[in-house]
């Protein structure tokens, strides 16, 4: 059982190598720096090579070793190149955050062609791509360890906003469930963190498909999420809990847990809900 996996009262990273995709930013980049905080060894990828670069330097006067990649999750080859040098440089993972996303707002008939392919390229073929990096060299270790994979309150109740997007986090939390299963026999844990409205730039860097103005409407989104004020290192605190405790299914932030709780015991309450929670950012 990785250490990680014990009942104590703060998660225990000291030497564990954690990977995290998307660290440039938002929930990543908190991730990163909690992680360093807590003694881990870190390999970090992004987009964003100013991003990532800034967080990687900040972990650094943490104390932390990183290696730090700038890759396009959705290029299966680079994520193996990563993966290597990962390897190479560690030799070991323990816990793997497959962490990069990103969001077209829009209903179904204001989404296009290409944004279903970015929006399926990265937020599932990404995850995909991670698992597929450093699955295999995880469970042949034989020393057990951990996935996450970033779904959404919006994987666990459709949002008609959030058409696209939506159906790319339903996606990943079907991939974890069944993959969590599969990862037993290897002591690796896979959990699904779900999180509700939390302020990060993905706001500013979401391709807005609808409603007119979409200044006014960007303005409108943005103001949502600051006005909610749950912010990614609560985020990043609250999935490293979930990891702790092995959790399959991690709703972060109080409207995804009410999400998580009527999808199942409610459904068609659970849509009224969902329904109005996109009526707020239109
Ligand atoms: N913020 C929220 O309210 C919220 C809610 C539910 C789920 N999520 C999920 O959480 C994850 C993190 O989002 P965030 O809110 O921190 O957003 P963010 O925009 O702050 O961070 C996302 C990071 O992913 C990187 N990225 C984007 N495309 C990439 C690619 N192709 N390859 C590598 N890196 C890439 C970006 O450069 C950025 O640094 C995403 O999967 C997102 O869908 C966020």
């Amino acid at each position: 059982m990785p250490s990680f996996h014990r009942r104590v009262r703060s998660i225990d990273l000291a030497g564990q190598v954690v990977v995290i995709t998307g660290a440039g930013s938002g929930i990543g980049r908190e991730l990163a720096l909690l992680c360093a905080q807590r003694g881990a060894l870190l390999a970090l990828c992004d987009i964003n090579g100013v991003g990532v670069s800034r967080t990687a330097e900040e972990a650094h006067e943490h104390g932390a070793q990183v290696l730090m990649s700038q890759i396009d999750v959705s290029d299966a080859d680079a994520m193996r190149r990563f993966a290597q040098a990962t390897f190479d440089r560690f030799g070991r993972v323990d816990l793997l955050v497959n962490n990069a996303g990103v969001a077209v707002v829009g209903g179904f008939l204001e989404t296009n062609r290409k944004d279903w392919q970015w929006l399926i390229d990265i937020n599932l073929m990404g995850v995909v791509h991670g698992c597929e990096a450093f699955l295999p060299a995880m469970v042949r270790s034989g020393r057990g360890g951990h996935i996450v994979n970033l779904s959404s309150a919006a994987g666990l109740l459709a949002n008609p906003q959030l058409s696209a997007y939506s159906a790319t986090k339903f996606a990943v939390l079907g991939l974890s469930e069944a993959l969590r299963m599969e990862m037993k026999p290897y002591g690796i844990g896979v959990t699904a963190v779900c999180p509700g409205i939390i302020d990060t730039a993905i706001t500013q860097d979401s391709p807005i498909r609808s409603g007119g103005d979409t200044d006014e409407r960007r303005k409108r989104l943005m103001s949502v999420y600051r006005k909610r004020g749950y912010t990614a290192n609560r985020a990043a605190h609250n999935i490293l809990r979930a990891v702790q405790r092995n959790r399959a299914v991690a709703p972060v932030a109080a409207e995804a847990h009410l999400m998580y709780a009527l999808s199942r015991a409610t459904p068609p309450l659970a849509r009224w809900l969902a329904a109005r929670l996109a009526d707020l950012s239109k």
